[in-house]
This record gives C-alpha cells, sequence and structure tokens, in this order.
C-alpha cells in the first residue's frame, strides 16, 4: 500500500460491530485530517489532548459517584472509585511524557495553530477544579461531624485505621497526584517552550509554578506537620543523639 491507502484505513477503517459500538468512525475522525497537518507531530499533540480530556471526563464521572456513596458511607465502594480515579491520575501524568518526544521546533509550528487557546480552558479540568470543595464538605459531614470527630482525632488521638481514615487518605491521594500532575505539565512546559516564557493569553507561563504547589484539602496536610509538632513537642526541635544516650 502507499501511503494514500495506509491514509484511508487509518481515518476511515471497515466498521465492524466493535467500531460500531465504540463509535470508531467519529472517534477516528476528531483529529484534523492526516494530510493538512503542519507537521507530523501534531497528531500525536491532538491525541494526547484528546485522551487526557476522556481521562478527565472519566474521572469526574468517578467523583460524582464517589459524592453519592460517601453520603451513603458505603466506604468500600467509595475506596473502589477512588483506587480508580488514582489510576486514572497516574496515567494522565505518565501520558504527559509522550510529548517530550516532540522536538522545541516542532511544537513552535503546532503552536501557530492554536490560536488563543490554553489549557485552562480544558473542560474536564474546569470542572475537576470544581469538584474538591463538594468533596470535602460530604466527607465532613458524613465521616466526621456525623460522628463528633475531627481529624486529629482519626489520625492521632483516636487512630483505628478506620473508614474515616480511609477515606480521608483516598483524598490526599487524590490531591497528591494534582499537584504531580501540575509538576509534571511544567516539566513538559520547560521542556518545549521554556519557563521564562508568556503562555498564548500574554501570561507569565512561571504562574503555573504557584498553582502546582495549590492544595486541595490543607486540613489533611497539616495534621502531619502538627503531629510532628506535638510528638516532638517533649524533645523540641532537636534531640540528644541516640548512640550518646546510650553510653
Ligand atoms: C507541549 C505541550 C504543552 C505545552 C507547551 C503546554 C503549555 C501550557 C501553558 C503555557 C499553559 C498556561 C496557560 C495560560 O496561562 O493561559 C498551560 C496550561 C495548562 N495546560 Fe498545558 N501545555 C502542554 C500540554 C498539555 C497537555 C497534554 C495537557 C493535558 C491535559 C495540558 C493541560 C493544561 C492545563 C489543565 C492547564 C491549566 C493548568 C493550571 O491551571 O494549573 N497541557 N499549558
Amino acid at each position: 500500500m502507499n501511503r494514500e491507502d495506509y491514509y484511508k484505513r487509518i481515518e476511515t477503517p471497515e466498521m465492524l460491530d466493535y467500531g460500531v459500538y465504540l463509535k470508531c468512525d467519529q472517534l477516528l475522525s476528531c483529529q484534523k485530517p492526516l494530510a493538512d497537518l503542519c507537521t507530523p507531530d501534531e497528531l500525536q499533540f491532538q491525541i494526547v489532548h484528546q485522551v487526557e480530556e476522556l481521562w478527565m471526563k472519566l474521572i469526574c464521572f468517578s467523583l460524582v459517584e464517589v459524592l453519592d456513596y460517601m453520603k451513603e458511607r458505603q466506604t468500600h465502594r467509595v475506596n473502589t472509585l477512588m483506587g480508580r480515579v488514582h489510576q486514572l491520575q497516574r496515567m494522565m501524568i505518565q501520558q504527559l511524557d509522550v510529548l517530550e518526544t516532540m522536538s522545541p521546533k516542532e511544537y513552535q509550528e503546532i503552536r501557530l495553530q492554536l490560536g488563543n487557546g490554553s489549557g485552562q480552558e480544558s473542560p474536564g479540568f474546569r470542572t475537576l477544579l470544581k469538584m474538591p470543595p463538594d468533596l470535602w464538605e460530604s466527607f465532613n459531614t458524613h465521616y466526621l461531624e456525623a460522628e463528633g470527630r475531627t481529624i486529629r482525632d482519626i489520625y492521632d488521638e483516636n487512630y483505628a485505621h478506620d473508614d474515616a481514615y480511609i477515606v480521608a487518605e483516598a483524598l490526599i491521594e487524590f490531591d497528591e497526584l494534582f499537584q504531580k500532575f501540575r509538576w509534571h505539565h511544567v516539566f513538559l512546559i520547560n521542556r518545549s517552550i521554556g519557563l521564562g516564557s508568556k503562555s498564548l493569553k500574554g501570561r507569565s507561563v512561571d504562574l503555573l509554578q504557584a498553582a502546582a504547589k495549590y492544595r486541595f484539602f490543607p486540613e489533611l496536610w497539616d495534621i502531619r506537620s502538627d503531629m510532628t509538632d506535638r510528638w516532638g513537642g517533649e524533645y523540641g526541635v532537636v534531640r540528644e543523639p541516640i548512640h550518646v544516650a546510650a553510653k
């Protein structure tokens, strides 16, 4: 087959039941026609972004289910679904690396195609950013307030590795993976356009580094340093070395 034959087969394959059910014809026509790509790398650029949008759709959908299950205190369900969300987040982070196979020059050619588009307009990301306050409220209402408990209680004073603790750890894992995605994305930008430049919205790309430090559930992070301060309160900041005490 020559190039044209291959392109035809890639873009408009024969549709059997598998393809009909999955709407492969529509899916494969969501990218620029292969003959119109500004550089061959434009196809991976579009596909990686589209795949990430699909994963964010599945994450948001799963988190809506999590909210319902938290209300019913179905902790096993919450845990399974949060595990799925974490796997999806890890994939999202890993998949950014595909774009590091693109040269800075090829990216500049693609960038000319983007208008004023920016990742901050990503529909999935914008929905995702709205969800943590609802997750926190649901956790607080159904796992803490309903039983008159506090974060300190479940992590330290009455630590029992119980349902409330398991859900809290699932939430902090979500928060950590979200921050890791943002950091990884900063590295991707550094590889492709450099951190000193301006985004297509005219903002300094450096601002993304500040966003990468943002925490959705600060209470869950702060309890760790609170505990270190309290447990360490007896010995102060610096302790006697063990080898001296042992003599
Ligand atoms: C070479 C590849 C990429 C480059 C050069 C790039 C560049 C950028 C830049 C410059 C911004 C800041 C936009 C602004 O301030 O208006 C941004 C934001 C963003 N990009 Fe990308 N990006 C790339 C790939 C991706 C991919 C694959 C995704 C997949 C989801 C993505 C998602 C986002 C998101 C969600 C934001 C907003 C980030 C936040 O608010 O923390 N980007 N990107």
